[in-house]
């Protein structure tokens, strides 16, 4: 691997842990404003600089996130489709390698959609964006999508999209948690990340999801609605980073979100 790709995964994923812990704001790709992210801008402010890395698309980055800012982006490079049709893994590719090169970006992402109706044509993007990750220096996120269809969030299913995602030359790969993860992790040779999925009934959920995954060995986490959906988004990614970066138990991850969230009850300015 060049010295260019080692260095943005190194920037992503962090000392002395070497795991990351990425902020997921690309939603609107498909889902449109969703709740909590129709002012992506005002959102993402404070989060940004306690994310290791933030995904989102190439309209956002230029809309809503400063130039100046230091935090790698992942950008999702896949599209093509809306919640408004039946049929999710339509997907094309939609921003070019070049352009990603252009926007400075540390890592593409795309979807793959195994067991889909487009799997075929999803994993080919895949393929071509490796190829095209070569020339550039620029690492590959596969992420492993269970649409609408989230009975497949099984071990068995994962693992099999997760290490198919490996072999087509993914650097990073994307999933959900669930029972069994390990299984999911030793079948699947590079780092993974957990996405958290839609809101939990709390923080607490949301942390042990977290919790479960790095006890299984995942390398981070690259979550979105339960942290900008939470009442207390940067008390939520502070508790988080303290799970993927310390090993913090979930108590432990709970009292940083309580000390946070009543540090910007009584300085409402810092929220
Ligand atoms: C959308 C995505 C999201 O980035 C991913 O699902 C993470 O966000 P969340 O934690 O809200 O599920 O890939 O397609």
């Amino acid at each position: 691997m060049d010295w260019g790709m080692r260095n943005r995964l190194a920037r992503m994923f962090r000392p002395p842990s070497g795991n990351s812990v990425m902020l997921a704001v690309d939603h609107g790709y498909f889902m449109g404003p969703t709740r909590r992210l129709e002012d992506v801008r005002g959102t993402v402010a404070p989060l940004l600089p306690h994310a290791d890395a933030v995904a989102l698309t190439r309209g956002i980055l230029r809309a809503c996130v400063p130039a100046e800012s230091a935090t790698p982006v992942v950008l999702r490079v896949s599209g093509g489709a809306t919640v408004l049709q039946e049929d999710l893994s339509d997907e094309a590719i939609t921003t070019s390698m070049p352009e990603a090169a252009r926007l400075n970006v540390s890592a593409v992402a795309l979807s793959v959609f195994v067991g889909a109706p487009h799997e075929h044509q999803s994993l080919v993007n895949l393929a071509r964006l490796v190829d095209e990750s070569a020339e550039t220096g620029i690492p590959v996120l596969a992420i492993t999508a269970v649409g609408k269809e989230l009975e497949k969030r099984d071990a068995r299913y994962l693992a099999l999209a997760c290490r198919v995602s490996a072999e087509l030359g993914a650097q990073m790969v994307k999933t959900y948690y669930c029972e069994g993860f390990s299984k999911v992790v030793e079948g699947c040779p590079v780092p993974l990340v957990v996405a958290g999925g839609p809101k939990l009934d709390s923080d607490r959920a949301a942390l042990e999801l977290a919790h479960g995954a790095i006890a299984d060995g995942a390398r981070g986490i690259d979550m979105g609605r339960n942290i900008w959906q939470s009442d207390h988004p940067v008390a939520m990614l502070k508790a988080l980073r303290a799970i993927v970066h310390e090993r913090a138990t979930v108590r432990e991850a709970m009292d940083v979100l309580e000390a946070e969230r009543a540090a910007r009850v009584s300085a409402p300015s810092a929220a």
